[in-house]
């Protein structure tokens, strides 16, 4: 055999030998504008956990939570057109930025004030470098409302289905209701656990 060939055959074997490269966890957050469940979780939790290990979780933001589209393609919030509104703001603030960091930051300063979005969240935005005006025309347009539908259909399809929010999912899974519990409570050490039984290393930021 050539020698070039036997090289690559080596190669190949020892790469297939080599743990695989550690990838982040996919964390998703089902959750709701003005639900201060989802507040708590997205402050409390999310956003410090990912400030101490942004490289191991990757954060994919649902915002529809109990929300219902009926026949005519009308959206109802469990919190009324208010959350209907914040969820879509939410949405489209997130997909308005490309720095995952930054794009925590803001959704989260967004969450800590679902109470007063239409007084604090320009700030909030304004310090994503993002424009309210742009932001609150996205929120009433179609290309949001197309979007809202996508993630009803997405939160539509968790198994088991949702009854709590916000319900958190790793790598697609609820796991069991304990898990759950855990994710919601105590996200940093759940994350960190994880990464330590599937790569065997404790990441800088982990307690
Ligand atoms: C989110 O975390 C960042 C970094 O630790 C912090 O500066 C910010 O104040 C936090 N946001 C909220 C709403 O607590």
């Amino acid at each position: 055999m050539a020698p070039l060939l036997l090289l690559l055959l080596a190669l190949s074997s020892l790469t297939a030998a080599l743990p695989a490269e550690p990838a982040p966890l996919a964390l998703g957050v089902y959750y709701e504008a003005l639900c201060p469940d989802s507040r708590d979780f997205v402050v409390d939790q999310l956003n410090t956990t990912y400030s101490r290990v942004p490289e191991i979780i990757t954060p994919i933001l649902v915002p529809w939570g109990k929300a219902s589209v009926d026949a005519d393609g009308v959206i109802s919030c469990q919190h009324g057109d208010e959350e209907c509104w914040g969820n879509r703001l939410l949405a489209c603030v997130a997909d308005a930025v490309s720095a995952e960091a930054v794009r925590v930051g803001v959704i989260s300063c967004l969450m800590d004030k679902q109470r007063s979005l239409h007084r604090d969240g320009p700030a909030c935005v304004a310090a994503a470098g993002l424009d309210w005006e742009a932001q609150t025309g996205c929120a009433a347009g179609d290309q949001s409302y197309q979007q809202a539908l996508q993630f009803g259909q997405q939160t539509d399809a968790l198994e088991p289905a949702l009854t709590f929010v916000p319900t958190i999912t790793l790598d697609g899974s609820q796991g069991s209701a304990d898990q759950q519990e855990a994710l919601f409570t105590d996200l940093l050490n759940t994350v960190c656990a994880e990464w330590q039984s599937r790569y065997g290393q404790t990441p800088d930021g982990c307690l």
